[in-house]
């Protein structure tokens, strides 16, 4: 076992695994981060953001900070957990889960990314299953919700099809320019209504025992 019980979460489906970002699988997936592999286009991440960083070294550097500097951070109100998603033993993108007031208002909300050479089959959509699986059925979220702009065109798919609902719009910059973002947001009974029988969950016990969940 880990001396830190978080890192041993794992969600599996019968496609993909969430793994626990440790140090190990970070260092494996920081290939993709330096390769590229992040970025999208129209541009879809907020600022600020490690990815818009164009030197690959210093590019992993950042990236690895962000995360070291969230996940070692647990309040009430917010925290966050890392997962490396790893498709036949290979780490192919990160999925993160952030509670947000969950204490008092157990929501959550979600962001991920995946290596621009394995998108457009499914494997999005399917590690938003996954960790919307463990938020709701593991911890016992009363809502989850994901913001994207208003132009990236598969997060936007992936959160209308899974039945998330519209709920409003918000602004952000990227690269330093304004741009609108759509807000959704998905009801525990929503989830419910189209939960999945064959997503797998390991080690949870570890959020109870760690997270500050009520
Ligand atoms: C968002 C992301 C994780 C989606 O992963 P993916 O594996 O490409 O998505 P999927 O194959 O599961 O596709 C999900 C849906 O989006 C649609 N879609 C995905 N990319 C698309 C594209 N470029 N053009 C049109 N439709 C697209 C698919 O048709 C599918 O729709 P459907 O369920 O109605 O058929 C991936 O594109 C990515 O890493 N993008 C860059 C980072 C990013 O945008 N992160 C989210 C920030 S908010």
């Amino acid at each position: 076992m880990m001396s830190y019980p978080l890192l041993d979460v794992r969600v599996s489906t019968p496609t993909l695994e969430l793994h626990g970002a440790t140090d190990e699988l970070l260092d494996r997936l920081a290939d993709v981060v330096r390769a590229g592999k992040t970025h999208a286009d129209p541009a879809p991440y907020d600022d600020p953001m490690s990815f818009y960083e164009t030197d690959p070294d210093l590019r992993v550097t950042k990236w690895l900070r962000a995360i070291w500097r969230r996940r070692g951070s647990v309040e009430p109100d917010a925290w966050r957990l890392y997962f490396v998603v790893v498709v036949d033993g290979a780490p192919v993108g990160e999925q993160s889960l952030t509670g947000v007031n969950f204490s008092t208002l157990g929501t959550v909300t979600t962001f991920s990314w995946l290596s621009s050479d394995l998108r457009g089959r499914g494997l999005g959509r399917e590690m938003r299953e996954a960790v919307l699986h463990l938020a709701f059925d593991g911890l016992g979220t009363k809502e989850a919700s994901s913001d994207a702009f208003v132009d990236n065109v598969g997060s936007n798919a992936i959160s209308r099809r899974l039945g998330y609902e519209p709920n409003g719009s918000d602004w952000a910059t990227r690269r330093g320019e304004p741009a609108q973002l759509n807000r959704w947001r998905l009801s525990r009974g929503d989830w419910e209504a189209r939960r999945r029988d064959d997503i797998q969950l390991h080690n949870v016990e570890a959020c109870h025992a760690l997270l500050p969940l009520s």
